[in-house]
């Protein structure tokens, strides 16, 4: 089972990236593959660039991956919608999906359902439940992910067992 995050944040090394592990950790264990986009810079304007080629096909393989963005007016960044654009429609991710949004106000909450989900699933991931949305004041407090956490985790490992199951038996 591999286990992927990325984060579309200007920012490296973000509040949104903690957050984002925490999350990975508590679904499925240490992530195999950690994208920090900031990291990638000018080369996530070049589709030839074979760096993001390969990152794409990485998280596209990944059984689940947590897909996480600080919120910037009322939505996620372009950042990650610069590499979100690279993957294939229907089939660019393979495994289930984790919106992931930090925000300053309460007041963006449903930003997560409303413009990070159709992302994913548009380009193949399984979203399970909600996407979440956490405020940047309590990103290292669990307590801000533990109830998301309880009603999410049941079905992710339900899901996660069949992938599993079916890679033994291949
Ligand atoms: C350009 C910009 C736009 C922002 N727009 C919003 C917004 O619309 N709604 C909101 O709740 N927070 C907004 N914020 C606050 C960020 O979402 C928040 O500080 C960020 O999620 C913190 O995560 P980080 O520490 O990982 O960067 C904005 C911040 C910036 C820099």
């Amino acid at each position: 089972m591999s286990v992927a995050v990325v984060v579309g944040n200007p920012k490296p090394g973000s509040r949104t990236l903690a957050s984002a592990i925490h999350v990975a950790r508590e679904l499925a264990g240490e992530p195999d593959l950690v994208v920090d986009l900031a990291d990638l810079g000018a080369a996530l304007l070049d589709w030839s660039n074979p760096q993001v080629t390969a990152l794409v096909e990485q998280v596209g393989a990944a059984d689940l991956v947590v897909v996480a963005s600080p919120t910037y007016k009322a939505a996620y960044t372009g950042l990650l919608k610069l590499f979100l654009d690279r993957f294939a429609g229907g089939t660019g991710l393979s495994g289930i999906a984790v919106p992931l949004m930090l925000g300053g106000s309460p007041a963006h909450s449903l930003a997560p359902e409303l413009t990070l989900r159709p992302v994913l699933t548009e380009i193949g991931g399984t979203v399970v439940g909600r996407g979440l949305y956490v405020l940047d004041s309590q990103h290292d407090d669990p307590a801000a992910h533990d109830a998301w956490l309880a009603a999410t985790r049941p079905f992710v490992t339900t899901l996660l067992s069949h992938t599993s199951a079916k890679g033994s038996a291949a």
